[in-house]
């Protein structure tokens, strides 16, 4: 298979760690995996001018803003697993992972079927974070695949963490499983 993580936040942080950590492990399995750094990237806000919604369900996926998510649409069609990892902020997802997701707006009908697991790190609580994240799989008609949340203020707080680590695994685990 090949997985896709992506994370949602600002900083070389816990999310980050944790996005990797899992697709490590999934490599390790033998999975092709990719991680995008939404920081690194250009991504503007949606414009909403709806322009890719035409033609409903057979949208052709085309977007008219031209930045770095134009690369990151065909890799999301080809993607068999999703991973949206993000810090919380204000009990919610990231506004860097809900840009991204908001963008996904001319490919989401794409997505249909394909399966989408969570990562999501707090400082005291996840609130509606992972939530937010099943929201979204709802919609695009994803399947959620699990998550593995974290409690951690300082950026890399969680590596070392072997309680987490094997939380992780078993996340990996649980996707790798669901291969048959
Ligand atoms: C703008 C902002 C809002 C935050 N809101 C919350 C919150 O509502 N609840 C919480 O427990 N932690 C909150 N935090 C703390 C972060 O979730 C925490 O530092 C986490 O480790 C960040 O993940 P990262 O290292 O992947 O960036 C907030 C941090 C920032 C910068």
């Amino acid at each position: 298979m090949h997985i896709l993580g992506i994370s949602g936040s600002p900083r070389k942080g816990n999310t980050e760690w944790m996005v990797a950590r899992l697709l490590d492990v999934l490599a390790e399995s033998g999975h092709s995996t990719e991680i995008i750094l939404l920081r690194k990237l250009n991504i503007r806000n949606c414009n909403g001018c709806l322009a890719c919604d035409i033609g409903g369900k057979d949208r052709k996926g085309v977007c008219k803003i031209r930045d770095d998510m134009q690369d990151i649409y065909p890799k999301l069609i080809e993607a068999d697993i999703i991973i949206l990892g993000t810090p919380v902020y204000f009990d919610m997802l990231s506004g860097m992972l809900k840009n991204f997701m908001d963008r996904t707006c001319a490919i989401w009908p794409k997505l249909e079927g394909k399966k989408l697991a969570g990562i999501a790190v707090a400082e005291e609580g996840i609130g509606k974070a992972v939530d937010n994240l099943k929201t979204y799989a709802n919609i695009c008609s994803m399947e959620w695949a699990g998550q593995v949340t974290a409690l951690a203020k300082l950026p890399r707080a969680v590596a070392g963490d072997a309680a987490l680590n094997a939380r992780i695994r078993k996340l990996a685990k649980k996707l790798d499983d669901q291969r048959y």
